[in-house]
């Protein structure tokens, strides 16, 4: 077979054991070529591509990012689009598509299906926010790079007696946030999905420091947002500057900084925010996810070779399975609230 891949949306590590998945096991299993789109959908509405040869993405697995680019282009963006990708499919001989992509990518490639697009998606994001699969590679580095973070920011807040204030991704929920915050041993742990009391966390604070303890660290996911806020007409959580993407996505940032600056006033304590940011997106994936995208891509071939298009592969109780793109596509997996209330909220440090 003559099979495509593309990786789409924000980048994340394992995109490239993916790749490497599909391209040597196609070669040594059925004797497919595989061909790579450019810069996610970009590369199939404009038919960018470059080839894939098995010995060249042999030694890719510990390599962060995607060796075939990413962009967030949107097929639908314009009406020529999903016609551009038909085409560029039929034009070069490609037999089957392997979309890899978060929540945008992969509802692309549901309607895309449904035009005739003969593809199979593979899931993936640092934010972990895909229904379907109980977790998408990428999330797993991105917890361990936050954890690894907070662990530095205690023992800096610890010498300086000072509330440090750390900003996650995650984008509208709070998986990163909720596991890297809990590892971490965060005092407070502020997600998207259970908006927050300014005062109430100052209060906690208060309170933990009076009982002895002389620092602490917050956690706060870039898609949380203050109670008051959101109760006063649905503001949203805060935007940075630049518009939207394609798919309507603005860019989140700032609750830790404006966190950061409440805390010193409400409770005197010398607060301070760092921003993670890419750093949890960058680098080598953990050896989970590695693992992870390794089944992920296997699959997806196995799918593509079994002609099951229009379905998405996901874990599901340890097991790979074929699902629906419909069924991932659209919604978010938030945080499950028994998670965060029973394990983050009794265990914070
Ligand atoms: O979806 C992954 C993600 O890293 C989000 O957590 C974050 O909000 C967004 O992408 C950032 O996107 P960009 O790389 O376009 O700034």
């Amino acid at each position: 077979m003559r099979i495509g891949i593309l990786t789409g949306g924000g980048d994340c590590p394992g995109l490239n054991a993916v790749i490497r998945a599909v391209v040597v096991g196609g070669s040594v299993l059925h004797g497919d070529e595989t061909v790579g789109f450019l810069d996610g959908w970009r590369g199939v509405v404009e038919g960018a591509t470059v080839p894939l040869l098995a010995d060249e993405c042999r030694g890719i697995i510990s390599r962060g990012g995607t060796i075939i680019g990413s962009s967030r282009t949107n097929p639908f963006a314009t009406d020529a689009g999903p016609d551009q990708v038909l085409a560029t499919v039929q034009r070069l001989g490609i037999d089957a598509l392997v979309a890899v992509g978060g929540d945008d990518t992969l509802g692309a490639a549901d309607r895309l299906a449904s035009l005739g697009l003969p593809v199979v998606g593979v899931p993936k994001t640092i934010d972990n926010d895909l229904p379907g699969t109980e977790v998408t590679f990428g999330f797993d580095t991105a917890v361990q790079v936050a954890t690894e973070a907070i662990d530095r920011l205690q023992t800096t807040a610890e010498s300086h007696h000072r509330v440090m204030v750390c900003e996650v991704m995650g984008r509208y929920v709070g998986h990163i946030a909720v596991h890297a915050g809990i590892a971490g041993g965060a005092a407070e742990i502020l997600i998207p999905e259970v908006p927050f009391s300014i005062e109430a966390v100052c209060e906690r604070l208060r309170l933990r420091h009076s009982g002895g303890r002389y620092f602490s660290t917050v956690v706060v996911a870039e898609g949380a947002l203050p109670r008051d806020e959101s109760a006063a007409g649905g503001k949203g959580p805060r935007v940075l500057a630049g518009g939207t993407d394609q798919f309507g996505h603005s860019r989140l940032g700032g609750i830790g900084m404006w966190l950061a600056q409440e805390i010193g006033i409400n409770t005197g304590y010398e607060a301070r925010s760092t921003v993670l940011g890419h750093i949890q997106r960058g680098g080598s994936p953990t050896a989970f996810d590695r693992v992870l995208a390794t089944r992920f891509g296997a699959a997806a071939l196995e799918a593509v070779h079994d002609g099951e298009f229009g379905t998405m592969v996901a874990l599901q109780a340890g097991h790979i399975v074929r699902i629906p793109l419909s069924d991932a596509a659209g919604k978010a997996r938030t945080v499950d609230p028994q998670l965060y209330e029973d394990v983050a909220g009794p265990y914070l440090g």
